[in-house]
């Protein structure tokens, strides 16, 4: 019998929806009971409303959860016609999502370094991670990779919850080496340093970056993304090629152990 998924719907009102860089947003939601349920790593697909032609909501994952106030933070790339949708609604507006869905990070207790790579708008749920480390007091280095700088997002997130070193790469050299941030994190991961890898973004990003873990000896777990439709195990269209079958992104990742896919 599988796993019934933990997501729920829960009725959601904009705080903000603010820009950060370059077509990427802030958005602000008020969601008290997902707010206290969300895990690190997980995501939630929310509705958003304006095209009758549209019945897809859009999986996103979240940069950080206040259970206080009772919101959830998400940062989301324009890219399409949903996400530019999304960039138009304003404070006070109402929607839905299903929520929490799928299984997030799982830092071994025994981690004593960790190194979160981030390429691109992959940055929220790895920002989510350093913050849990930080909460359990495990050391971590970051690399950040962005098309240009004024994509780039969450290096003063990863600065202000104590990262040692934060590296950051463009593609263009307009902020930090230029280049993919795969190569300063195998530099990094060469030292031997690390005992648990987390990575989010372009699909041959993390599969490089698994690479180097693997030579490294370090355990190293990726949050892929795949198409969504229902986000709850129902439609079969998230599938993710594994060592052990297909398996549902939505159900069994988004987060998954990097040695198990087949990249
Ligand atoms: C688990 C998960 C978490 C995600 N978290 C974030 C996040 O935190 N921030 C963020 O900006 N984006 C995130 N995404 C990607 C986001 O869902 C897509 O960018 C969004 O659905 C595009 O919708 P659209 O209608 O604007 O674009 P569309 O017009 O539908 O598509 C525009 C482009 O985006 C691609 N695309 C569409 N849907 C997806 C998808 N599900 N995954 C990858 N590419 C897609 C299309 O192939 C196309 O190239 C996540 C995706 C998944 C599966
Ligand atoms: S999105 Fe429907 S099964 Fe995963």
């Amino acid at each position: 019998m599988p796993t019934p998924s933990s997501a729920r719907m829960h009725d959601v009102t904009i705080v903000s929806n603010e820009p950060i860089a370059s077509d990427v947003y802030s958005l602000v939601i008020k969601a008290p009971k997902l707010a206290e349920q969300i895990q690190p790593g997980q995501f939630v697909n929310i509705r958003v409303p304006g095209n009758a032609m549209s019945l897809l909501r859009i999986p996103l994952s979240y940069a950080s959860a206040d259970p206080v106030e009772g919101t959830v933070e998400i940062w989301y790339s324009v890219v399409g016609d949903g996400t530019r949708r999304l960039s138009q609604m304003q404070p006070g507006a109402q929607t839905d999502l299903l929520g929490p869905g799928g299984k997030g990070w799982n830092v071994p207790e025994s981690c004593s370094r960790a190194l979160l790579v981030a390429g691109g708008i992959g940055a929220p749920p790895i920002v989510c991670l350093a913050r849990e480390l930080s909460e359990r007091g495990i050391a971590f280095d970051a690399c950040l990779g962005a098309q240009t700088g004024e994509k780039l997002v969450g290096a003063g997130e990863l600065e202000e919850l104590g990262a040692g070193e934060i590296s950051v790469s463009t593609d263009d050299g307009s902020l930090g080496l230029e280049g993919f941030c795969t190569e300063p994190a195998s530099a990094l991961l060469a030292t031997g340093e690390y005992d648990y890898v987390a990575t989010c973004g372009p699909e041959p990003m993390m599969a490089k970056v698994a690479s180097a873990a693997h030579e490294a000896g370090a355990y190293c777990e990726a949050s892929l993304e795949r198409m969504m439709s229902c986000g709850f195990g129902a439609c079969n269209t998230c599938a993710v090629e594994t060592t052990s079958g297909m398996q549902g992104a939505c159900m069994c990742g988004p987060v998954f152990n990097a040695e198990e896919v087949v990249w």
